[in-house]
Parts: C-alpha cells; structure tokens; sequence
C-alpha cells in the first residue's frame, strides 16, 4: 500500500475512527502505556497517533511527541490535546514515520500502536523507530500479525487484496519482521479480543548493518527457534 493509498484510507476513516476503533482497541494501547514504565522527564515518540487517543494515558510529566501522515487525524488528535489540556503532549507533528525528520538518538522510548499493518514498508519504519531511539530505550509495538489458526489465515489472505480500501494489511508476518529488523525483543503479551494483537517489548540496542536480510531468508530456521523462545 502506498502512502496516498494510506493517506486517502485515513482521510475516509478520520471522522469515525474513534467510534469504530476507540473502545476495541483500547487495552492494548493501554497495556503498552502501562509497559512502558515512564519516568519523569521521559521523551516519547508515537509513531501513527492517529486521532490520539493514546495521549491521555500518558502521566502528565513525560513529554510526549506524536507524529502521523493523515492530516485529518491529526486535526482530532490536536482538539483533544486542547480540550482535554494534555499538558505532557510536546508537539503533534504531519510527518512519515519511515522517513523522520529527528536526529538520530533522540527520543527515550518509540512507540507504535497499530500502525506496523497499516505503513507501506513496515520494515524502514521499525528501522527508522531504532534509528531515532537512543541506545538503552525502548521500543512498543502494537499489532495484529498473521493468525497461527490456518482458517483464520484463509480470511486474512481474502482480506489482503482490499489492503488498499480497508487500510491495513492483515496478513504482516511477525516472524517476518523479526527476521527483517532484527528488533532485540524482550517479551511479547497478547492484548484485546481474543488476544489477536501483540505487544512487543523491544530494547533499542546497536544499530544493524544495511541492507536488512533479504526476502530469500524468509525460512531462516533461526527464526522459528526464536518464535518458540518467546511464545514460552
Ligand atoms: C490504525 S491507525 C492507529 C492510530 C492510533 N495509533 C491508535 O491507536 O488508534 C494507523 C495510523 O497510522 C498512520 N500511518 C500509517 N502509515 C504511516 C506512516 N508511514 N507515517 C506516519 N503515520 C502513518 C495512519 O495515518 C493512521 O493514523
């Protein structure tokens, strides 16, 4: 999906999105706040805050930065920073998060809370989330990655070819992206219905070499051995 076709899905979505997407979604934006352990004086990057609906679970003495590429979401996230006097919100910013405009190093945690599926090439944005966290920080992802269950697979795989009109892929491999970005993940958890989305916990560790791992590792055994280690 490119990122008009992103643009466009989110200019649709905007005035619904909080009805549609608000309440369901909301223990894993919550479990990742909570994850998250802030500390006073923390700097925080949200990648995609969409309409923000996460910034109010922020304590109020982080200062967080939240970016997205839909100037219609934004326009809901910056009202709510206003009614509700979000005061830890720092700035709200149109920007693409596989090509940030931050200096390397920046920010003490990256997070990123349903966005892996819905980004054009979830690969640079995972690298681009590393790049802007300093060395010792933290990066949160949550997502839905492809379904284990082989029937639910089949729907995802129906689903994928509207990715355009819905907006999200659902079929992003987690094994997939591990391998890609070698994210150094501590522990993943399983959040909202069904636990069909995933919280990642991952340490900002030393950047890797590019290019990333090509498609043609896609069945590196090494990958399974990790999928078992954390799903233990
Ligand atoms: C499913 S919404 C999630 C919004 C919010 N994080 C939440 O918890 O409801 C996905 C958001 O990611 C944004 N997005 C997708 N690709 C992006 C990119 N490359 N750069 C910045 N934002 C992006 C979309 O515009 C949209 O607002």
């Amino acid at each position: 999906m490119e990122i008009e076709a992103v643009r466009a899905a989110y200019r649709r979505y905007a005035r619904i999105y909080d009805a549609v997407f608000g309440p369901i979604l909301h223990p894993g934006r919550k479990l990742i706040i909570k994850a998250l352990g802030c500390r006073p004086g923390d700097h925080i990057l949200e990648v995609g805050v969409g309409t923000g609906l996460s910034l109010p679970l922020y304590p109020q003495d982080v200062r967080v930065t939240g970016i997205d590429i839909s100037a219609e979401m934004l326009a809901r996230a910056r009202q709510r920073v206003e009614h509700e006097c979000l005061a830890q919100v720092h700035a709200v910013l149109e920007m693409d998060a596989e090509d940030l405009r931050f200096p390397e190093n920046r920010f003490d945690k990256v997070v990123a809370m349903y966005v892996v599926s819905v980004a054009p090439d979830p690969t640079r944005l995972v690298a681009e989330m590393r790049r802007v966290c300093k060395p010792g920080g933290e990066i949160f992802i949550v997502n839905h990655f492809r379904s284990q269950n082989p029937l639910i697979r089949v729907l995802e795989g129906l689903v994928s070819p509207l990715a355009k009109l819905v907006g999200f892929h659902p079929d992003v491999g987690l094994d997939d992206l591990l391998r890609k970005t070698h994210l150094d993940v501590v522990n993943i958890r399983s959040a909202n219905l069904f636990g069909y989305w995933k919280v990642l916990r991952c340490r900002s560790t030393a950047r890797v070499p590019q290019p990333l791992v090509s498609d043609d590792a896609a069945n590196d055994e090494s990958v399974a051995a990790t999928m078992q280690e954390f799903s233990k």
